[in-house]
């Protein structure tokens, strides 16, 4: 369980905030926002340090918006419902309940996306292992902090590009960026979530750094491609184990203002 957030969540920044915070800069910041939230691990732990501060999650998955959406008007009770009367899956169910997901049919979609990230979270892109059961889902949390953040905030289910066109010119925002990584294994989000135009996405993201005026931080992959396009925002590197797979990668963190 990823344990900021209601299911496991492959990917989240949760562990990687030591680091992350060395570099944010808060002076003047009104509003957080992350366009693309996933957990929403950045906009959490900096709304519990801070909780003035405005939050506004954005992210394109339509299953986590209805999820989180649900959750925002105090119906957790009908999502765990839901989640019990899928509690023995078998293999060949999951792997149906994968393709159903993907392509955009069938019964339920929401609660069977929870049960994917559920168990992508423990082993991404994957069923369980061969002769391995599958683990029983944990119910989602009770009264939980991240209740409180996600009653206040501004939650959206548009492309990044919308909500950051929002606040671009206001300097009383922070974005913090967390894309999904280039020549990277995204096989724990949707289809529909997944970077389709390579250009175009790094394209506005390089602009943004150009010429926004509020404040961005951007984390991706230690990628050529990413060091190449980023080059003079680069602030830090650090090496990061995915908990799921034991990959052993590494992360930059690239701003648009100067940290000390
Ligand atoms: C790396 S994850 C974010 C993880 C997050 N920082 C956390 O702590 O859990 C990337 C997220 O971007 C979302 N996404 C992908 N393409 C998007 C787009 N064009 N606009 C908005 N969100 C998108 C995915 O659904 C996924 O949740």
């Amino acid at each position: 369980m990823t344990s900021h957030f209601y299911i496991a969540w492959a990917g989240n920044k949760r562990r990687e905030m030591g680091e992350i915070n060395r570099f944010v800069n808060l002076n003047g910041i009104e509003t957080v926002v992350e366009p693309f939230c996933g957990s929403a691990a950045f906009a959490f732990h900096t709304w519990k340090a801070s909780p003035h501060l405005r939050v506004h999650l954005n992210d394109k998955c339509p299953h986590l918006y209805a999820m989180l959406s649900t959750i925002k008007r105090g119906d957790k009770q009908t999502l765990y419902d839901g989640l019990q009367r899928y509690a023995n899956v078998t293999k060949e169910d999951y792997m149906r309940y994968n393709r159903e997901v993907n392509g955009g049919e069938g019964d339920d979609l929401t609660t069977k996306w929870m049960l994917m990230q559920t168990y992508n979270g423990l082993r991404p892109g994957m069923p369980p292992a061969p002769g391995r059961p599958f683990p029983k889902l944990k119910p989602l949390q009770g009264a939980f902090p991240f209740d409180d953040m996600l009653e206040r905030a501004t939650l959206t289910n548009h492309d990044f590009r919308v909500v950051c066109d929002q606040y671009r010119n206001d300097p009383t925002a922070f974005l913090f960026i967390d894309p999904p990584y280039v020549n990277s294994c995204n096989d724990f989000y949707s289809d529909a979530t997944c970077v389709d135009d390579v250009d175009a996405f790094y394209t506005y993201l390089l602009d943004l750094l150009q010429n926004a005026t509020c404040k961005v931080m951007l984390v991706v992959n230690n990628a050529l491609l990413m060091r190449l396009l980023f080059k003079d925002y680069i602030r830090h590197r650090y090496g990061k184990k995915y908990e799921c797979t034991k990959r052993q990668t590494e992360h930059i963190i690239i701003t648009n203002y100067d940290v000390e």
